[in-house]
């Protein structure tokens, strides 16, 4: 089994997958230029990028569905600090540009303190984001291979795993300045009232839709439709990357799955963790 030192560089304090990430990567992020009207979607792994780089495209042309049809979602919405964005000639797209990143805030490159894209920063209930990790890194070969359920329970809660600890990622940019370019959703939500959150975020992002828009946006966008979408399934990634027969990337798709995941004596130990974590955060979180 490969381990940590074999898979992993380490930046900034956090893992990365050697694979998708390299030390020149990096430093394209670290000098990219930012536009004021730059769409950054920021969010911990296994939260619902994916599904964002789906909405995001849609709302921004007006529910067309080419959008989201015509290129993978790597490349539709890409994450700046992945090997792929410095081959995409970023800057000569056309803005809004629309991006995707699992930076924490302190991480965040010098350009966008100074330029404050927009941001929508994506939660999700910290027991669901292990729940579908587990199965993410038992099918990614880039990853380390998780072990039993206990030991990456473990690694999870002490943010021994690709992108650091899902603690400091929330905090840090829950307690980010500037408010006002950035907009705070949960998967959750998103579960809950999918139209109403498509809404939101078309407002957020000064786009103003009608409802039949939102309808259809939200009906593209589903779990069950987003699934038939081989630009946003993962059937284009090669197996070098993922082997989806052990465990699909669109998974379930549902909120609560840790209830099937998780025994009592793991939820109990989350729970204890989760909540001297958390102590001094104030948001309020649907989950909870
Ligand atoms: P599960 O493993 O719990 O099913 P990310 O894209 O950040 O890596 O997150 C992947 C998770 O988001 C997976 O969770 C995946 O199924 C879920 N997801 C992707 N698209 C979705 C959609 N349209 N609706 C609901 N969940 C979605």
């Amino acid at each position: 089994m490969m381990t940590e030192a074999e898979l992993y560089i380490v930046c900034k304090g956090v893992y990365l997958s050697s694979k998708i990430y390299s030390p020149q990567s990096l430093k394209y992020y670290e000098e990219f230029s930012f536009r004021p009207d730059d769409i950054v979607i920021v969010t911990y792994p296994k939260s619902g990028t994916t599904w964002m780089q789906e909405i995001v495209p849609l709302i921004q042309s007006g529910g067309d569905p080419a959008s989201v049809e015509t290129a993978p979602n790597w490349d539709r919405v890409p994450w700046l600090e992945s090997s792929r964005a410095s081959i995409l000639k970023l800057e000569q797209r056309p803005s809004p540009r629309m991006f995707a990143t699992h930076y924490h805030y302190s991480m965040m490159p010098p350009s966008f303190f100074k330029t404050k894209p927009k941001v929508i920063y994506v939660m999700r209930n910290p027991r669901d984001v292990f729940t579908s990790s587990f199965h993410y890194y038992g099918m990614a070969s880039y990853l380390v291979n998780p072990g039993t359920q206990n030991e990456f329970l473990h690694k999870f809660l002490d943010g021994k795993i690709m992108f650091g600890s899902w603690f400091d990622h929330v905090k840090g940019w829950l307690n980010a300045p500037d408010k006002e370019h950035t907009m705070y959703i949960s998967y959750e939500e998103m579960i809950m009232d999918l139209k109403d959150s498509v809404a939101r975020m078309a407002q957020f992002l000064e786009k103003p839709l009608n409802s039949e828009t939102v309808e259809k946006i939200a009906n593209r966008s589903v779990f069950k439709n987003m699934k038939q979408n081989k630009m946003s399934n993962y059937s284009m990634a090669s197996n070098e990357f993922m082997d989806q027969s052990k465990s699909e990337f669109l998974r379930k798709g549902i909120a609560g799955d840790w209830k099937n995941q998780l025994t009592v004596a793991e939820a109990e130990y989350f729970d204890a963790v989760y909540k001297d974590k958390m102590k001094d955060v104030k948001y309020k979180f649907v989950w909870d």
